[in-house]
């Protein structure tokens, strides 16, 4: 884990055009939302995003939410069923995320929608929110900001105790005043489903669709599911084989680090030429994409080592491995 100097910003016109200059750059900023603290870095820069899952220490990847400054901007990004589109109109700004389609023209990163086709979108009611989001002039993708494994920071000084040294700003703007994280629903089919209770409550969102919530995502019956537990993940199709030392004849080659892993195989790619696992996170995504073609039978991994942001990319792939 490389230390980071941690700025400790308030939230006066400077300050906020200073994180959204260190946003825009890549850099990780903590930064008030009315319902919790985001630990936020440019959607559209898979390392910067990547860096967000090493602060946090998170062992595993899970999608996260895009933030941005306004409904039309947020149209930029996914595609907007009509009951959607109420939502949206009725609930944003606030504590209301809106799992949606991909649109064409989705900026959002593989590794910020952990590969899926599907976007998860918000709108925050904070004015410190806001005037970060429109510094960067992009999407920010934005957890709670705490280690991974303790409770969401509500203050400023939560946040320090956690990922002081870990990042590089923390905004501070107060006390939030929803305390718990967004309500998530996905609309990606005809039905609305509750993927996570929060803080916008279903009476006011039935309220407005007019109907009763599905539970849980599409397919997946009426059983509530909890949000790290959801199979919202990219699967490949091809087979993933872990702590490969080559490619076999119908195999794909996934490399890591300096060197060829031998063999011939149809096609390849590689995480981080130079071992870098920030860079083999950010690729993780993209690259298991372009490799599970028709003509592959499974994809070879070389092996990655397991500290760092190594444990999160190892969870993932045995994921892939065993997700049949
Ligand atoms: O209030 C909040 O929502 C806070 C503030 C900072 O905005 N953010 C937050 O993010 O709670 P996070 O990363 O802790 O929760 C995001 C959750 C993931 O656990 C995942 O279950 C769900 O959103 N999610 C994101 N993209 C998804 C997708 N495409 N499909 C299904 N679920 C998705
Ligand atoms: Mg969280």
């Amino acid at each position: 884990m490389t230390h980071r100097n941690t700025l400790h910003l308030g939230s006066d016109p400077s300050s906020l055009a200073t994180a959204g200059r260190i946003l825009a750059e890549g850099g990780l900023v903590s930064f008030p939302t009315e319902t919790v603290y985001g630990l936020g870095a440019d959607a559209t820069n898979g390392r910067a995003v990547a860096g967000i899952y090493e602060a946090k220490g998170r062992p595993r990847f899970n999608p996260l939410i895009a933030h941005l400054a306004s409904f039309e901007l947020a149209r930029g990004q996914g595609v907007f069923s009509p009951a959607a589109e109420r939502l949206a109109r009725a609930f944003w700004p606030g504590p209301l995320t809106l799992v949606v389609p991909k649109a064409p023209t989705c900026t959002v990163s593989e590794i910020a929608t952990a590969g899926l086709d599907s976007v998860a979108l918000r709108v925050p009611d904070h004015p410190v929110a806001h005037a970060v989001l429109e510094a960067v002039g992009r999407p920010v993708a934005a957890p709670s900001a705490n280690r991974s494994g303790h409770v969401s920071a509500t203050t400023a000084a939560h946040v320090a105790a956690d990922l002081d040294g870990r990042i590089d700003a923390i905004v501070d703007g107060g006390a939030t005043q929803v305390g718990v994280e967004s309500t998530i629903l996905s609309c990606l089919g005809d039905r609305v489903a509750m993927l996570r209770p929060g803080g916008l409550s279903r009476d006011m969102i039935e309220d407005v669709l007019g109907l009763a919530l599905a539970e849980g995502p599409e397919g997946a019956g009426d059983e509530p599911v909890a949000p790290g537990m959801l199979a919202s993940h990219y699967a490949p199709r091809a087979h993933v084989r872990l702590d490969a030392e080559e490619a076999g004849p119908d195999e794909a080659w996934l490399g890591f680090g300096p060197g060829g892993g031998g063999g011939q195989p149809r096609v390849a790619a590689n995480l981080s030429p130079n071992g870098d696992l920030t860079e083999a996170a950010a690729n993780l995504f993209g690259m298991l994409r372009l490799l599970d073609r028709a003509d592959i039978h499974a994809i070879a991994v070389a092996p990655i080592p397991g500290e760092g942001l190594g444990e999160a990319i190892r969870d993932r792939l045995a994921r892939a491995a065993a997700e049949r």
